[in-house]
């Protein structure tokens, strides 16, 4: 049911990095960006798969991890992601790849999910260095960052708490909670 994969497909920050993705499976997912929607259908994005440890590593330098823990300085060394897709926006098809880099990426999430994969989208990328790290030529925007892996950490849905605070957190044990907004929040009218 897509209400449970929906749930399922929490962002994941801890993997079981061993767990080696194939480059068919990264290829399946990415399938499932190329297959969604895209404003005009201009179809700007491309993509870089990374799934060995060398390649991997000259990523994962240039991401930044879960800004609302700032005691936590992302995964450790054998609980990083096994494979990465680095979303591009092609300049040569439009200057702007708009939204669609965050559709495919949850499409691709959603499709990792269902494999039993987890993952987390960041944008929050030191791109002048990842650009020279990979030696992507200027012609391409880096848009996103899909980290993908088996995951390690438990995470679950709580209920926005009457503080209204957004904030994800992690309790005594290692638990990721991720509030909320209830369904009558975000409604704002219905006829
Ligand atoms: C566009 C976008 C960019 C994001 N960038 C980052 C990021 O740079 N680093 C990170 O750790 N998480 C990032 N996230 C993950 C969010 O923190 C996560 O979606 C949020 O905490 C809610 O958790 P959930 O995905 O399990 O619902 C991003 C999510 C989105 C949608």
């Amino acid at each position: 049911m897509l209400q449970d994969l929906v749930r399922k497909n929490r962002s994941c920050r801890r993997f079981f990095q061993d767990a080696h993705i194939d480059v068919e499976t990264l290829r399946q997912l990415v399938d499932l960006g190329r297959l969604s929607a895209s404003g005009r259908n201009r179809q700007p994005l491309k993509y870089i798969l990374s799934n060995e440890a060398p390649r991997n590593e000259l990523i994962f330098p240039h991401l930044g991890w879960a800004a609302e823990l700032p005691d936590w300085n992302g995964p450790e060394e054998g609980e990083r992601p096994s494979a990465y897709v680095v979303i591009l926006g092609d300049r040569e098809i439009h200057p702007s790849s708009g939204c669609d880099e965050c559709i495919a990426a949850q499409s691709i999430l959603l499709g990792a999910t269902e494999r039993g994969w987890a993952g987390c989208m960041i944008r929050s990328i030191a791109r002048n260095d990842l650009r020279s790290a990979l030696g992507i030529p200027e012609r391409y925007d880096i848009r996103l960052v899909l980290a993908l892996g088996k995951p390690k950490e438990s995470v679950v849905i709580d209920p926005l708490g009457s503080d209204g605070d957004t904030r994800y957190w992690r309790d005594e044990n290692d638990v990721h909670h991720v509030p909320k907004r209830s369904l009558n929040e975000v409604i704002l009218e219905q006829w």
